[in-house]
This record gives structure tokens, C-alpha cells and sequence, in this order.
């Protein structure tokens, strides 16, 4: 039987991994994905499955609700990963587009899916940092209180208990994801390893912020994707599950800048030390992955050939990110590090 899925936010980074994973690998899956294109999503990034007969896509916004009702119709599963994603810009700018999309916009697409969808399997994609910075040597679980730091991880932390209060008071099947930070082909290289590769290949400097102590557990947005994947499958309903690599040991982002210059065989003099830009930062993120680990998933790659992959990938595809990095991010960039970037 056709699993029919709505994915929203499917023209960004691990929402377009998602989308080529179900329609390359899983002939049963037919995806709709709602996607407004702002400056972080990409048709590009869904190219490769765009002529597919089991492919849809829709132009617009998760917060309209005639849209989000009308796509919604006949869905099995709804998969949420619209929202605003960095950081830096949650932080240096108004965040109030990180609470529309991200708490709002969750909100609709719930209501939507109560209304139009009431038997769909909804997945809110949610993030680790909505633990706040996890004091070592902790791994939070799933039942572990919410501290989140930023704007954006405040937003998500809305968006997380909005969706499980869905699951609670209008019995909706609800499953809540948090993962840990990814990496791989397609990101905005806004973030930081796509930043620092992309830099280095063109022998610009890498701003690494405070010293570079801090600690987040990065994951290959592929073994992301196969987490989710098995969570529609065999996540229980109204259930959080954490997801991470568990580096061990754990990686600063100094020793990941330095495996980022080795696998692109560029000097460490490329480094350009930056204080105090990002207000709040939080030293550590570190999530316990046993609950997802007992569903038999885990990751399939470790960090250095997931590196050395992920490198390969931008220096053939300059044709993805040279146009990209020329263009409105240029402006956003010059903003946040100054002109002598
Ligand atoms: P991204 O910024 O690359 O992509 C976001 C996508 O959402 C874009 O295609 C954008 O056009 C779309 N979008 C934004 N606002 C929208 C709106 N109002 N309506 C419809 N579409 C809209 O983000 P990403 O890195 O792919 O992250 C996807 C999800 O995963 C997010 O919810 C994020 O919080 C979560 N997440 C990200 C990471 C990470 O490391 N990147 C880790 C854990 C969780
Ligand atoms: P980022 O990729 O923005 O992800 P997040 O803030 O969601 O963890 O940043 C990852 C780490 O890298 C974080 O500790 C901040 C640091 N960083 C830099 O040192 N320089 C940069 O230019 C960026 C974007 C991030």
C-alpha cells in the first residue's frame, strides 16, 4: 500500500536529504513537499527527484492554513521540518520570523493534520539545543528539562510542546525528534562546516568564534534521515526521541576546524579567531541516544570519513554554492563578520 507524506521545509537542507531518501530508496512513498523558498531553500536541492511521478511540490507557507489544509488531505504521515534554522540570525537580527515559522507555523500544521489528517503519523523535527548548554560530563535524556538558549531553540522548544500538548489533549500520533548538529551535501553555508569547507576551497578565512572549546555532536544528515525514517515506522506515539553521534571523544569545534583544513589540504593560518559575536553561546550539546539506539538505528559513518565525504562533495559542486555565496548571503555575511571577510 502507497504511504502518502506531507514534508514541509523539503527544499531545505535535511528536509531535501529526507525527500531523496524516501523517494530513491522507498518505491511505496509518494511526497508532497510545501516549501516557501526562503533564502535557505533550494529547488536545486531536490533536482535529482524532481521528475519523479511519486514527487509533488507545492510553493508556500506553513502558515497558510488553506494550504497546509488542503495538502494535508489523505496524508499517512506529516513531517515537519519548515522553520528558520541559524543561529546567528535568531540572534543578530529580529527573531520574530523564528517564532512565526517556528512555533506558529508547527501550530498550523498540527491544527491542520487534527482537522483534515486525523489519523497521520505527525513528526515534528526538532533540535538538541532546545536542552540549553548541557554542563559535562551529561547527556540529557528525553525527560531531562528544556533550557534553551537562543532564539531559535526557545522557538523549537514552543514547537516541541506544542506538538506533544496535540498528542495529549486531541489524541493526535505525535512523534518529537531532537537531534544533534548535522552536516553533509546541500547545507547552507551559513553553518558552520559548510562555512569553513567552502571558505577554505576558496582560501577565505574560517571566523571560529570564542576559541573554539565548544562541543556539539555532530551527525551525518543521512544517518538523520534514517533515524526518522524508522521513528514513522516504529516510534511510539506521543513519544521524544533524542538523536546524536555520541562522538567519543567528543570534538571541539577547534579539532573539527583542523580536520576540516586537512581534508581540504589548507593551512591553519586560514583560521580567524572572532570573540563575543554570538551572544549566549552554549559550551556543550550532548544528548543520551538510547531510547533511538533500542529501536536498532544508529549512525553509519564516523566523523572523519563523514568529513572527508562531505569535502569531496563541495569541492565537485561549486555549481551549488559558488551562486549561493555570491549572491543574498553575501550581503548577510558582510553584515555579521564585516567587509574584510
Ligand atoms: P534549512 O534552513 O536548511 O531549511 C529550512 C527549510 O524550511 C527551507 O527550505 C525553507 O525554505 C523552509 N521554510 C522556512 N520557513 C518556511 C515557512 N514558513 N513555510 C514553509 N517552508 C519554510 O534547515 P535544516 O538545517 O534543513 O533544518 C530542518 C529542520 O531540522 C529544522 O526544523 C531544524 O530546526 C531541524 N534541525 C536542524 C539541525 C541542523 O543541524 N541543521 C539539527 C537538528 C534539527
Ligand atoms: P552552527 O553551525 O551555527 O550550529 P549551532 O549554532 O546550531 O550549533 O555552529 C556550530 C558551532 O560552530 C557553534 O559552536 C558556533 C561555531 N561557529 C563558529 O565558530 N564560526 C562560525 O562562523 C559559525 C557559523 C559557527
Amino acid at each position: 500500500m502507497t504511504t502518502r507524506v506531507l514534508v514541509t521545509g523539503g527544499c531545505g537542507f535535511i528536509g531535501s536529504c529526507f525527500v531523496r531518501l524516501l523517494i530513491d530508496e522507498e518505491s511505496d512513498v509518494e511526497v508532497m513537499n510545501l516549501d516557501a523558498l526562503t533564502y535557505a531553500g533550494n529547488p536545486r536541492n531536490v533536482e535529482a527527484v524532481a521528475g519523479s511521478p511519486r514527487y509533488r511540490f507545492e510553493h508556500g507557507d506553513i502558515r497558510d492554513e488553506a494550504l497546509v489544509a488542503r495538502l494535508v488531505e489523505g496524508a499517512d504521515w506529516v513531517v515537519n521540518f519548515a522553520a528558520e534554522s541559524h543561529v546567528d540570525r535568531s540572534t543578530s537580527e529580529r527573531a520574530g520570523e523564528f517564532i512565526e515559522t517556528n512555533v506558529l507555523g508547527a501550530y498550523v500544521v498540527l491544527e491542520m493534520t487534527r482537522r483534515h489528517a486525523p489519523g497521520a503519523r505527525f513528526l515534528q523535527v526538532g533540535t538538541d539545543e532546545v536542552y540549553g548548554d548541557v554542563a559535562w560530563p551529561g547527556f540529557p535524556d528525553e525527560q531531562a528539562p528544556l533550557h534553551p538558549s537562543s532564539p531559535y531553540s526557545a522557538a523549537k522548544a514552543g514547537a516541541d510542546h506544542v506538538a506533544l500538548a496535540f498528542a495529549r489533549t486531541h489524541g493526535l500520533d505525535v512523534i518529537v525528534s531532537r537531534c544533534t548538529n548535522n552536516y553533509g551535501a546541500y547545507q547552507y553555508p551559513e553553518k558552520m562546516i559548510p562555512l569553513f569547507v567552502t571558505n577554505a576551497l576558496a582560501d577565505e578565512p574560517l571566523p571560529l568564534y570564542d576559541g573554539g572549546t565548544q562541543v556539539r555532536d555532530w551527525l551525518r544528515v543521512e544517518d538523520h534521515c534514517r533515524a526518522l525514517l524508522l521513528l514513522l515506522r516504529r516510534g511510539a506515539s506521543g513519544e521524544v526521541y533524542n538523536i546524536g553521534a555520541n562522538q567519543d571523544p567528543e570534538v571541539p569545534n577547534k579539532d573539527l576546524t583542523a580536520m576540516i583544513l586537512e581534508a581540504c589540504g589548507k593551512p591553519a593560518s586560514l583560521i580567524r579567531p572572532v570573540e563575543g559575536l554570538r551572544p549566549g553561546h552554549d559550551q556543550r550539546y550532548a544528548v543520551d541516544t538510547a531510547k533511538i539506539r533500542a529501536l536498532g538505528w544508529s549512525p553509519r559513518l564516523d566523523l572523519s570519513d563523514g568529513i572527508a565525504e562531505t569535502v569531496a562533495w563541495y569541492r565537485e559542486r561549486r555549481d551549488w554554492w559558488e551562486p549561493i555565496k555570491s549572491g543574498e548571503y553575501r550581503k548577510f555575511y558582510e553584515e555579521l563578520y564585516g567587509s574584510g571577510s
